[in-house]
């Protein structure tokens, strides 16, 4: 099993150098923007009550955009220590495994990692516009059975248990703490920055179950 982990984050450093080599070129499957995304069935008004219930203010945006400059040079890395924990985290690597043989895929787990990495930006640009809430809508629909595996075209498990996707709010944000203390930012700005993206990622979280809920229950 060990060796297999090893092998897997060996496998997703080895993708995420040859993307970074490439750094301007949009990942692919990474449609954010695009006409080829569907609109969100939310509204940008229904966002705002949203947010406002789980006090998520101006303030935050300010931290979010703060942490964007800390963090674009540190994306590989805080990815490598998130792949970590998936990695060896057996009932959630499950969901990057092949349907037929149970193995991890790690060309999945490279593709996904692409455009994980333009996510972390794109969650400290913070721009809460009618793009961003569309491509929520998208990110729910690869997490459940309607589009996961297609981007990639992969043979995998047809969908992500709900259940996961806010728990692992803690483990992505816990982990991210130290990668916002690492540019000279005072302990003040750290714990400012720390806290909008706990309520950032958790409202991600909240959004992106709105296909596993039956129409008007979300
Ligand atoms: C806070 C929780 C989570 C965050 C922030 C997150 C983030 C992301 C992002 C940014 C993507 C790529 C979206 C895109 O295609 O542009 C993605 C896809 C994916 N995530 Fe998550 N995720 C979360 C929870 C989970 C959980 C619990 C699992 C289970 C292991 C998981 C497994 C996957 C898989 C398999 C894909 C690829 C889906 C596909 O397109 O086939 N995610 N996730």
């Amino acid at each position: 099993m060990k060796t297999k982990i090893a092998t897997l984050f060996l496998i997703g450093i080895f993708y995420s150098t040859a993307s970074e080599a490439q750094q301007q070129k949009t990942p692919s499957g990474y449609t954010y923007g695009t006409s080829a995304i569907a609109k969100s069935p939310m509204t940008l008004e229904e966002l705002k009550l949203l947010q406002q219930s789980l006090l998520f203010g101006e303030d935050d945006i300010k931290y979010l955009k703060m942490s964007h400059e800390i963090l674009k040079e540190q994306t590989s890395d805080i990815l490598d220590v998130w792949y970590g924990f998936v990695a060896s985290t057996p009932q959630l690597v499950y969901f990057f495994g092949n349907k037929t043989t149970g193995k991890p895929d790690g060309e999945y787990l490279a593709k996904v990692r692409e455009r994980f990495a333009m996510w972390i930006l794109q969650t400290a640009e913070a721009n809460y516009d009618q793009k961003w809430l569309d491509y929520q809508y998208e990110i729910g629909l690869r997490h459940y059975s309607t589009k996961k595996n297609k981007t990639d075209n992969v043979n995998s498990v047809p969908i992500i248990n709900y259940r996961y996707i806010p728990a692992l709010t803690i483990p992505v944000t816990t982990t991210l703490k130290p990668f916002l203390a690492k540019k000279g930012a005072s302990a003040e700005d750290v714990d400012k920055m720390y806290n909008a993206w706990v309520k950032s990622v958790l409202l991600q979280s909240i959004l992106w179950g709105q296909p596993y809920m039956k129409k008007g229950e979300f």
